[in-house]
């Protein structure tokens, strides 16, 4: 079977970047930049919204583990798993992160992971990279690994507020004749709404885009 899109796109992007800078810089432009900044944000983004010590938490999508960097400076997790489809992203990441910090690379639809395990699951501009099966077929088993109670806080873009990174990509899809480097996906929060539901969750609430953070929110609760 051939690659999927994402494995195709992300391996191209990040073989390219790679090429043109030096490894540090590669890494951090492969996730969006300001790699320690924006994982600072994140984390405490994440804590704002309840993660904290003790807990167990998967990062669906962690990329090079700005976020796990991150939390492991800010919090004493109880578990934290990294799944991406990268390697060269998950080796960096260990190489930062503690000891205790799992990081697991899956290039399927199938998370290599099972038992309701997690208190908290995160994914950070994943969804944003994905067709809607695909986010279908993953937050299905993410509610699954999730505990009775537990938290799946998902970001996302939405045409109404983030028009300009459409428009590039739009300019980008018409140059290359395809999406282009990845594809970028625009949700509206009925579907979002739509695809928790579906799975069994509570859509507890949205949160506008912020400035710090990019992209707007959604928080689904996993009912008790
Ligand atoms: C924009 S980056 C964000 C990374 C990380 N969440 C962060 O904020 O630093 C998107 C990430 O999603 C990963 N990704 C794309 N498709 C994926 C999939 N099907 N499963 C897991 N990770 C995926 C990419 O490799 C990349 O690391």
């Amino acid at each position: 079977m051939s690659e999927f899109h994402f494995t195709e796109d992300y391996r191209t992007v990040v073989g390219k970047l790679i090429k043109e800078n030096d490894f540090e810089t590669a890494m951090s432009l492969a996730v969006g930049g300001d790699w320690k900044e924006m994982g600072d944000k994140l984390s405490k983004f994440v804590q704002s919204q309840g993660v904290k010590s003790g807990m167990d938490l998967l990062d669906f999508g962690c990329g090079n583990g700005r976020l796990a960097y991150a939390l492991s400076k800010d919090i004493d997790l109880n578990s934290y798993v990294g799944v991406d489809i990268i390697q060269e992203f998950l080796t960096y990441a260990e190489k930062k992160c503690p000891n205790n910090y799992k990081f697991i690379l899956n290039n399927s639809l199938s998370i290599p992971l099972s038992g309701s395990q997690f208190d908290f699951v995160v994914g950070f501009s994943i969804f944003t990279h994905l067709f809607q099966a695909e986010i279908m077929i993953y937050s299905e088993q993410i509610f699954n690994l999730l505990k009775p109670g537990g938290t799946f806080l998902y970001s996302f873009l939405e045409l109404e507020h983030h028009w300009e990174t459409f428009e590039k990509t739009y300019n980008d899809h018409k140059e290359y004749s395809r999406p282009y480097p990845h594809l970028n996906m625009f949700l509206d929060r009925n579907q979002v709404r739509t695809f928790a539901c579906k799975c069994g969750f509570i859509l507890e609430k949205f949160i506008e885009a912020q400035d710090d953070i990019g992209q707007s929110i959604v928080i689904l609760k996993k009912p008790n």
